[in-house]
């Protein structure tokens, strides 16, 4: 991930996540080629990660659709599947790696995680977090 980058780390998660049944689409806009600070690009892959396996374990999903985007002075990510949705709460589970913990680390970067969802009309999962200007990061 650190030498790979976070939009081919991505790229490649997705495309080993994905199965028979399930299949899983990246996209990244807005990047060329620069990368975000290290400890952001740890943060957002790691909340793609959950929120995919969130999908495969609890959606029932045959498309879930990733999207990375770099507008301005913000990152975007988008996790959405086709799958059941949720009726309850979903950060009423206190699981450390799950919906609450996903959100603390984007909270850590001055970010917002929300979930978007209604009952058999699938599941968003939406997180901004602000970047300084994509210059200060090149490397
Ligand atoms: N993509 C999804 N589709 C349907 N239900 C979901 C999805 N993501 C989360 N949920 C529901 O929200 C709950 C909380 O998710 P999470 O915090 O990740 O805990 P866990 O996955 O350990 O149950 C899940 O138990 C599940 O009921
Ligand atoms: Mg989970």
């Amino acid at each position: 991930m650190d030498r790979l980058g976070l939009t081919a780390a991505l790229e490649q998660l997705a495309h080993n996540m994905t199965t028979e049944w399930l299949s899983i689409q990246f996209k990244a806009m807005g990047f060329s080629g620069e990368r975000l600070p290290n400890d952001l690009e740890t943060a957002l892959y790691r909340i793609v990660q959950e929120a995919i396996t969130n999908a495969v374990r609890h959606a029932h999903a045959s498309v879930v659709g990733v999207l990375l985007e770099r507008i301005e002075d913000k990152v975007k990510v988008f996790v959405e599947d086709d799958g059941i949705g949720i009726e309850d709460d979903p950060f009423s589970v206190q699981d450390r790696l799950g919906l609450v913990g996903m959100r603390e680390r984007a909270e850590m970067f001055g970010g917002t995680l929300t979930v978007e969802s209604s009952p058999g009309k699938g599941t968003a999962v939406i997180v901004e977090v602000p970047v300084g200007h994509s210059d200060s990061y090149r490397r």
